[in-house]
């Protein structure tokens, strides 16, 4: 058989399908890039790529979408850097509840105020994408797997460090998910414990959650 009679018509429309969303996606990705630059440091940047590259990784490992990780990962500290009084007002008009410990440490807000960035400056629409962002700091109980993996990249990173802990919570992550939300939560409590700082109630309810569905 000839190699133009494998080429159909069909196959030919589902290659330039699959080109148009590639370039569509490079540009997007060069946008957000284009804007990380001009409202966070460098260094934070990097953090971003090492966000985007494992929660990439993670997503594939575990059969998950991994077009929407990527993305998730690039976007999730769009916010990162806006003053308090900003995270502030940008929660309290989209409505959502700002509890004594949101009112106290707004910075806790910028994973809910990115993901309304990413919705407003990027076009994102994507629920599941938009969830993984707001949840990647405190989590949420029963989050959607892709959440799990962008908050767990966002702890478990390789700029986080090299302790004996992170090389193990890092090596359960593909082994685990649910295992791995658990006990990284318990990993974030034990360093908020242990530098004085107030844990969002949230912590613990989604440390509770993955701790149950872990042992089923
Ligand atoms: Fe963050
Ligand atoms: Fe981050």
């Amino acid at each position: 058989m000839k190699a133009k009679e494998f080429f159909t018509p069909n196959t030919a429309n589902t290659a330039n399908t699959e080109i148009i969303k590639n370039v569509k996606s490079l540009h997007l990705r060069q946008e957000i890039l284009k804007w990380l630059s001009a409202h966070v440091p460098i260094s934070r940047v990097k953090h971003i790529l090492r966000v985007e590259k494992m929660a990439t990784e993670l997503a594939g490992h575990y059969f998950l979408d991994e077009e929407k990780a990527r993305l998730a990962g690039l976007m999730h500290d769009l916010a990162k850097y806006f003053d308090s009084q900003v995270l502030l007002k940008m929660a309290k008009s989209e409505g959502l509840e700002i509890d004594s410990v949101f009112e106290i440490c707004p910075h806790l807000l910028h994973a809910d105020v990115s993901a309304i960035v990413a919705r407003k400056e990027f076009g994102i629409e994507d629920k599941e994408i938009l969830a993984a962002i707001a949840h990647h700091t405190l989590g949420h109980p029963g989050m959607s797997k892709l959440s799990c993996v962008v908050f767990l990249a966002d702890t478990l990173e390789p700029g986080r460090g090299k302790s004996q802990e992170l090389e193990s919570l890092r090596q359960l992550s593909r082994e685990s998910l649910y295992q791995a939300v658990w006990l990284t939560s318990e990993y974030t409590i034990k360093n908020l414990l242990a530098t004085s700082r107030l844990i969002h109630p949230r912590t613990i309810l989604t440390r509770n959650w993955f701790l149950e569905e872990a042992k089923k």
